[in-house]
């Protein structure tokens, strides 16, 4: 009876505190103050109205900002399309220069941040000193980042090799080669050893980097889309260190049948999209025992072998050929 009017007792008091409490971090609160200051200017600025400084619980300042349920930390920030406008951003009448390097020391506060989107924001680099580096050793629980539509390059790669804990990354749509080459994907595998998804799709990366890709031995998802791959090495070392991967992305690229022997070596693979290549079917597609998803569209097939290898993929499950091909006939929406 006595336990009972202590669990009580705590309840009521803990009833108490958290009515009374409807606030978030006082440092959270000025940082996220911070960078609506910060994007002032932005063309989509009237979208932070939400973020009151008289509104103590910044964890109510509208689905921009998440915080965890119980500790009322924030732990996701959307800063998606602050600095864009669709109507101006690409009209090319209007010179539209609205460059931003990124200032990342805004968000030290945010010692809890597990997600952090930054998409299409016209991002050109780190502010110096206050680049991701920084960043990297305060964000230690951070696991999704999203840099996607943005104007980055090949320097800031080697600066986000300190975020350990991170879990996906996205990089697709920027302004990176891949030059700097090995160097920096290298120190960047090992120092992400725990990333699952990596998307680079729509740069301007080729086959330098194939190789040090294989240090991401964790990805379960990896897309290279939309860049100048070609595979003339062919994707075996790939194929052999990446023992986790069930999604490749390799569409629109300029590979050709010379790869698909290595392809075979994935054999985690359940998602594969080879369309918009220069696969000819000339060479069949084997060992792939879990696929179950397979994009060929947008391709010239002259024979009809990898085609008819596909029989043999036991878990095969959907077929996409549509804007296909073979052998000169159109082929229809394939399932
Ligand atoms: C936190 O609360 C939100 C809104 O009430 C809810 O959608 C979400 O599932 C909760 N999260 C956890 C981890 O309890
Ligand atoms: C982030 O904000 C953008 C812009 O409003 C929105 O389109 C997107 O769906 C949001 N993302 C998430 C994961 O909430
Ligand atoms: C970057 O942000 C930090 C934290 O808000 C601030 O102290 C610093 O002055 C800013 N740096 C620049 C160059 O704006
Ligand atoms: C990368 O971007 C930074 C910032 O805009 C610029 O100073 C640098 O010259 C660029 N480097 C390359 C290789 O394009
Ligand atoms: C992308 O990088 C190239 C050099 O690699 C540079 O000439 C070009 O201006 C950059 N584009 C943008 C949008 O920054
Ligand atoms: C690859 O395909 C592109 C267009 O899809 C074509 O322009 C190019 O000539 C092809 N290259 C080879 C080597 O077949």
């Amino acid at each position: 009876m006595r336990q009972l009017l202590q669990v009580w007792m705590l309840l009521m008091a803990l009833a108490f505190v958290n009515d009374r409490c409807h606030c978030c971090l006082q440092e959270e609160r000025s940082g996220l103050l911070e960078i609506k200051a910060w994007f002032s200017h932005a063309p989509r600025f009237y979208e932070l109205e939400d973020w009151d400084k008289d509104d103590l619980n910044c964890c109510n300042w509208g689905y921009r900002v998440a915080c965890d349920n119980t500790t009322n930390r924030v732990i996701e920030l959307n800063l998606s399309y602050l600095n864009y406008d669709a109507f101006v951003a690409y009209d090319t009448f209007v010179n539209y220069d609205a460059d931003l390097y990124l200032n990342a020391s805004l968000f030290l506060p945010f010692k809890e941040l597990e997600t952090l989107y930054l998409i299409n924001n016209q991002l050109v680099g780190g502010l110096k000193n206050q680049g991701f580096q920084g960043l990297a050793s305060g964000l230690r629980k951070l696991k999704i980042l999203d840099l996607s539509y943005n104007k980055f390059n090949d320097s800031i790669l080697s600066s986000l090799s300190g975020f350990s804990t991170l879990e996906s990354l996205y990089l697709s749509r920027n302004n990176f080669t891949g030059t700097i080459g090995l160097r920096g994907f290298q120190a960047l595998a090992s120092g992400l050893r725990k990333l699952k998804i990596l998307d680079l799709s729509y740069n301007k990366f080729n086959d330098n980097i194939l190789s040090s890709l294989s240090g991401f031995s964790k990805l379960k998802s990896l897309d290279i889309s939309g860049n100048s791959f070609t595979g003339t090495i062919g994707l075996h070392g790939l194929a052999s260190r990446l023992r986790k991967l069930e999604e490749l992305t390799l569409s629109d690229n300029k590979f050709n049948d010379n790869i698909l022997p290595s392809l075979s070596g994935f054999s985690t693979l359940q998602y594969l999209d080879l369309s918009g290549n220069n696969f000819t079917g000339t060479i069949g597609l084997h060992g792939l025992r879990k696929l179950e998803v397979l994009h060929l569209e947008s391709s010239d097939f002259k024979e009809n072998i990898l085609l008819e290898s596909l029989g043999g993929l036991p878990s095969l499950k959907t077929l996409l050929a549509s804007e296909s091909k073979f052998e000169g006939k159109h082929f229809g929406k394939g399932q």
